[in-house]
């Protein structure tokens, strides 16, 4: 379904500078941060999963695992990474493994958030099969939480690690605690799609609605605000817990002054948002757009932030200013270097690429699936790959699936990739 859409987004993507993370082929459904500040995670419906370095702005992994959409992505405190998706699947990846270690299977539907404990030790994960799991992260066993009635949509551990806090189609939101006893199930006035947990146990929840409600710890009503006119689809608190991010998916992201209980302002200029994740220490909010791009803004002032990499790091792109198929690489410069003397990124290098054989630079970790096939790298095949797309033309990359529809596209881009890669 996306594979259209990712087609016709390429040639969008194109245009934007390198203020954005740019390398997935469809919309960004899920966002995370690591403690440090150093690194995004990023889960797509392109199925594909992204480790991405923020000081170098580039892509340094692709994780490619899940059979279908990618809901949820977090890091865990030991700073391995865990995601779900639409194929009921949680992976446990550590960073640099090219598959994962550990993979939970339980849900019978789509996984469509997840959380892990305070001390690392458990993750809870909402399913649309109603129902919410605890897992142990070390024997992998699983404790079904039941009791909502519809899909679980989003799903959050209190602070101090003894209760997990859930939310529903079903109007309701559920604190579980975990050693003993019933849930306090909470009726709320709207549908629930996201919930976080703010560091001193207040509930935020966003609704159907468009509206943000808030609870205390104990799941008493704490005020509510009109975030959106349309459906809230995500929603991040800041590391001082003082703004709460709500994207809706008219496209509006609100950010929120949590003490006052008011919309202190709205981003706007982006494509619809999907997930949002603020930076540990300041009110740098990162979010995934509809078209693949992962966007950077200061909460406080509405301002998209420009990319470190015009203050501290050449364009990689400068020297080709004006070229066509320069405009056109821009969708693969966050993967891929055009020469040896750049830093690899999470593609194999394109210096050298007309005359080689698929899967055959010596030092980069191909797929399996690639070094089996009878492919030498000419414009003409370049051209057919992004003709028909990576998963068609050769099954089983990492590489996510985008297509350049116009052949004009993919004749300046195989132009540019002749002189520009030539060593
Ligand atoms: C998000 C990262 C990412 C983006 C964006 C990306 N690629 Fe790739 N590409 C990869 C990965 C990863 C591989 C290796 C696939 C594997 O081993 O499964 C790859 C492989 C390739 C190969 C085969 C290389 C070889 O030596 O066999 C070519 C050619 C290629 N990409 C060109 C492009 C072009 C041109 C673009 C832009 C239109 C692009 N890629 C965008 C990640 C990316």
């Amino acid at each position: 379904m996306y594979l259209l859409a990712a087609a016709s987004l390429l040639s969008l993507n194109v245009k934007i500078a390198s203020a954005e993370l740019a390398g997935h082929g469809g919309p960004v459904r899920a966002l995370a941060i690591s403690a440090d500040g150093k690194r995004a995670v990023s889960g797509s419906f392109d199925t594909s999963v992204i480790l991405w370095s923020l000081a170098t702005e580039s892509a340094e992994q692709v994780l490619r695992f899940h059979a279908d959409a990618v809901n949820a992505a977090i890091f865990l405190p030991d700073g391995r990474i865990a995601t779900a998706g639409a194929d009921a699947r949680i992976a446990i990846w550590t960073v640099g493994r090219q598959q994962p270690d550990q993979v939970l299977q339980g849900h019978h539907a789509p996984i469509a958030g997840l959380a892990v404990s305070p001390d690392g030790s458990m993750l809870a994960s909402a399913s649309w099969d109603s129902t919410v799991r605890l897992w142990s992260l070390r024997s992998g066993i699983s404790r079904l939480l039941e009791g909502h009635s519809q899909n679980v949509n989003g799903v959050a551990f209190t602070p101090d690690g003894l209760s997990v806090v859930s939310v529903g189609y079903d109007l309701t939101a559920r604190i579980w605690p975990l050693k003993e006893g019933p849930p306090e199930v909470v009726g709320l006035a709207s549908p629930l799609n996201a919930v976080a947990v703010a560091p001193d146990g207040d509930i935020v929840t966003g609704g159907a609605d468009g509206w943000v409600r808030l609870l205390n710890p104990a799941g008493k009503p704490g005020g509510a605000i009109q975030a959106a006119a349309a459906p809230i689809v995500a929603l991040a608190i800041s590391a001082d817990a003082g703004l709460i991010a709500a994207a809706a998916i008219d496209g509006t992201v609100s950010i929120i002054d949590r003490k006052a209980r008011v919309v202190s302002r709205a981003l706007s200029g982006g494509p619809r948002v999907w997930s949002v994740a603020f930076l540990p220490h300041d009110a740098t909010l990162l979010t995934g757009g509809a078209d693949g791009v992962i966007r950077q803004w200061n909460a406080l002032t509405g301002e998209a932030l420009g990319s470190p990499l015009k203050g501290t790091q050449a364009d990689p792109l400068a020297m080709y200013s004006g070229e066509r198929g320069a405009e056109i690489f821009r969708a693969c410069v966050a993967c891929h270097t055009l020469s040896d003397k750049e830093t690899p990124r999470a593609g194999p290098s394109l210096a050298g690429l007309f005359g080689r054989r698929i899967a055959s630079l010596p030092g980069y970790r191909f797929s399996d699936a690639l070094k089996d096939m009878n492919i030498v790298w000419t414009p003409e095949t370049v051209s057919k790959l992004f003709e028909v797309g990576p998963n068609t033309y050769t099954p089983g990359t990492r590489m996510p699936e985008q297509r350049i529809s116009s052949p004009d596209e993919r004749k300046a881009l195989t132009d540019f990739l002749a002189h520009a890669t030539r060593r």
